[in-house]
């Protein structure tokens, strides 16, 4: 087992071994006080993995309930978010009882933003299935739902109380789905660690990133757990993850969110970063190409395309911005992320001489 330790204000393990699904319920057991807990999962996972998960509890000594909302971004809403409150109380969950996510990033945020404000916080625990959860949303402690005037509008700092992780359950993610997560996970490797993008460069493909998994979430989660120790609130440095992300967020709104994944616009976001960043000087340029490379061998798009208005749009709306100047996040060189304060117009402009608009 590769187990991380992550050192926010509430301290909690990492615990990544293939079939650690069946021994889900000791690893719970040892962190919670309560024996009661309730499973929020969504209808996909419920049928792959929500029965190896209850035995478990249940041989652990628990009494888990389960509650399902169905799969999808659409459910990350009040309305889930309502009922989800509803189940626990209908289900008699006490301050000592717990919360299991188990399922993508949409299964997390929810039930993790539902413990924080259940009772006024009750444990959770994460058991992240897929592969941009678990590289990336099941550590650090946000929580959040969609609102319909945007992603994440509504939502909580709140730190898991332990995190399992079974490599196992990413052989049933659908080929797009892994793509995506894989756009996160090379995040990594040009944000923080250039060791890690060349080993991903020597494996351009899912068997062979999953011939070495345990390294690929322990490297990843390490990354991650050192930013979020340094900022755990978003105030600074924390805003290096989101290289990729600001312009990821136009091609996402010129696609209505329904065109493109979000990794899909993650992957051509850090391309274009990449290339802005060359133009600007401040990035390699042999960087952009590499990155280009190796996001292709995963299937994801190196370009989409964005009108001025929308990129205008999604700049305008950014949540690191504030005023005229939003901060980009730039790479020195791979491995290196440096936030950049730019004017909106600078942005737009240096993102319109790169698409030739
Ligand atoms: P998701 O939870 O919707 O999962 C994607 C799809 O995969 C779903 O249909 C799900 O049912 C299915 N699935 C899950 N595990 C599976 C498995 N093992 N095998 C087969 N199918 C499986 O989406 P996601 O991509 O995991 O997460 C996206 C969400 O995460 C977004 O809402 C985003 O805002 C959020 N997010 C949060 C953070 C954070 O720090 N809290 C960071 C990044 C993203
Ligand atoms: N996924 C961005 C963050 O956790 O800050």
């Amino acid at each position: 087992m590769k187990i991380l330790h992550v050192n926010t204000a509430n301290d909690y393990d990492i615990r990544i071994e293939m079939g650690i699904l069946d021994r889900c319920g000791e690893e719970i057991a040892n962190v919670v006080r309560g024996r009661r807990c309730a499973v929020i999962t969504d209808s996909t996972v419920r049928g792959l993995y929500a029965d190896r998960v209850g035995q478990s509890l249940l041989r652990a000594g628990f009494t888990p309930c389960l509650c399902t909302f169905p799969a999808g971004e659409r459910s990350k809403n009040l309305s889930t978010y309502g009922e989800i409150l509803e189940f626990l109380a209908a289900n008699q969950l006490t301050r000592t009882d717990c919360v299991v996510a188990l399922g993508g990033g949409v299964a997390g945020d929810m039930a993790g933003f539902a413990a924080a404000t259940y009772l006024r916080g009750i444990d959770y625990v994460q058991i992240p299935t897929t592969l941009l959860s678990q590289v990336d949303s099941s550590v650090g402690g946000k929580t959040a739902i969609d609102l319909s005037a945007g992603k994440n509008l509504a939502g909580a700092f709140y730190q898991p109380r332990l995190v399992l992780m079974d490599p196992g359950t990413l052989e049933t993610l659908p080929e797009r789905t892994f793509s995506d997560g894989m756009a996160e996970v090379i995040k990594y490797g040009c944000i923080q660690d250039r060791e890690f993008f060349d080993f991903l460069a020597a494996r351009p493909s899912r068997e062979a990133v999953m011939g070495e998994i345990e390294h690929v979430l322990l490297t990843c989660c390490d990354c991650k757990r050192q930013v979020v120790e340094a900022d755990e609130r978003d105030f600074g440095q924390r805003m290096i993850l989101n290289f990729g992300h600001t312009l990821g967020h136009a091609y996402e709104l010129a696609g209505h969110y329904e065109a493109y994944t979000h990794g899909q616009a993650v992957a051509a976001g850090m391309v274009a970063a990449a290339r802005i960043g060359a133009a600007l000087g401040v990035t390699d340029p042999a960087a952009a190409e590499a990155i280009a490379a190796l996001i292709r061998a995963f299937g994801l798009p190196e370009e989409i395309q964005c009108p001025a208005e929308t990129m205008a749009e999604a700049v305008g709306l950014d949540k690191k911005g504030d005023g005229a100047e939003i901060t980009l996040i730039l790479l020195k060189r791979l491995g290196e992320a440096v936030p950049l304060r730019m004017g909106k117009d600078a942005v737009l402009a240096q993102f319109a001489a790169l698409c030739g608009q």
